[in-house]
C-alpha cells in the first residue's frame, strides 16, 4: 500500500510551533521545535494489523550540528537519540527511518528533542 503520511502540522506538538517560513515542505508547512530538551512532535497512527513498519520522519537541519530525537511508539523507545544530522539549509529535506511494531488500531509516534538545541524542523511522518 502507499504510504500514508501524517502531517506534523496536524499532531500534538509540545513546545514547538507551525512555521512554512522554509520552502519543500508537505501540507501547509512543518513544526519548528522550541530550542529546548523534551520539545516534542505526537502523531496518532493508525495500522490495519500489527506488524514491523519502517517510520519515515521527513525533516531539515540548517545548522552543522546534530539534532538528537527519541523515537517513542506506544511509551516504549524504538530509537533512543536518533541522529537527524544536518541537511545543509532549512530548505533541503530529509528522511530518516526508525523500524519498529505497530500494534492494530491505534499508535502514539511521539518524536522528542533530546538536547537543548530542539529537534530538527519536522515535515511529516509517512508510515
Ligand atoms: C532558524 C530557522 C528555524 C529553525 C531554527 C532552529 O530560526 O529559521 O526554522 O527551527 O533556526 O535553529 O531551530
Ligand atoms: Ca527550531
Amino acid at each position: 500500500a502507499a504510504a500514508a503520511a501524517y502531517e506534523a502540522e496536524d499532531a500534538t506538538v509540545s513546545r514547538g510551533r507551525v512555521d512554512a517560513n522554509h520552502a519543500g515542505f508537505t501540507g501547509s508547512g512543518f513544526v519548528n521545535y522550541d530550542n529546548s530538551a523534551g520539545s516534542y512532535v505526537q502523531w496518532t497512527v493508525d495500522a490495519a494489523r500489527a506488524g514491523r513498519v519502517t517510520l519515515k520522519l521527513r525533516f531539515a537541519n540548517g545548522t552543522p550540528a546534530d539534532r538528537p530525537m527519541d523515537i517513542i511508539v506506544n511509551g516504549a523507545p524504538a530509537a533512543d537519540d536518533r541522529a537527524f544530522a544536518g541537511t545543509g539549509s532549512w530548505a533541503s529535506w530529509s528522511t530518516a527511518t526508525v523500524t519498529t511494531d505497530l500494534r492494530a488500531g491505534t499508535n502514539i509516534v511521539r518524536a522528542t528533542a533530546t538536547t537543548a538545541d530542539g529537534g530538527p524542523n519536522v515535515d511529516h511522518l509517512a508510515v
